[in-house]
């Protein structure tokens, strides 16, 4: 039984320094090539792409009677348009998504249409930040299994020894 233990406990020790040997590669890559491949995110050009975007939500809004500005069925799609605008646009200038300008910029486009919507009127779900905290949270989690399992695996080969 204690054997059985002990492969299992070094089977897990074994997948964690691959893991970290993996990560630590593939960071070293991307460090590596990131001068040669990715450009820089230039963001004069991204604030004119995003406005161009705006222009075409602010278009299609003109479309709908204000009436509805504050109904989200009523334009979902082209508020999902410009979503997918702003995105394809920070891609196309070399810039991530989403960023600190086209956040602003959503904000303004937000004030100028929803700012007399009440909350019980338009249930925001915001894309952008939901995406965000995905992104920011699960390498947090990834940290703290790792950290976890070390911890515990130290722990182990303590009561082991
Ligand atoms: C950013 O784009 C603008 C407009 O295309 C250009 O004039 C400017 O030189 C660019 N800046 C950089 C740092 O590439
Ligand atoms: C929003 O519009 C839809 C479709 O016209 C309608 O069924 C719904 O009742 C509206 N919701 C609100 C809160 O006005
Ligand atoms: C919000 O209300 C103010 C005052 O009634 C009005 O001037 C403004 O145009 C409205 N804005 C929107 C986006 O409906």
């Amino acid at each position: 039984m204690d054997t059985h233990e002990a492969v299992l406990l070094k089977l897990f020790v074994l997948g964690i320094l691959v893991n970290a040997w993996m990560m630590s590669s593939v960071s070293g890559a991307e460090t590596q090539e990131a001068p040669r491949l990715r450009r820089v995110c230039n963001e004069s050009r991204l604030q004119w792409e995003v406005e161009v975007c705006g222009e075409h939500f602010k278009k299609d809004m003109s479309l709908i009677h204000p009436q509805h500005w504050c109904n989200l069925t009523h334009f979902i799609s082209e508020y999902h348009l410009f979503t997918l605008c702003t995105e394809s646009k920070s891609h196309s200038v070399d810039c991530y998504w989403p960023n600190p300008l086209v956040e602003g910029y959503i904000i303004r486009i937000h004030k100028a249409f929803f700012s007399n919507c009440s909350d019980e009127q338009v249930v925001w779900v915001d894309p952008p930040d939901e995406t965000l905290i995905t992104l920011i949270l699960i390498p947090i989690f990834l940290t703290l299994a790792m950290i976890t399992l070390v911890v515990w695996c130290s722990k182990r080969s303590d009561i082991l020894a």
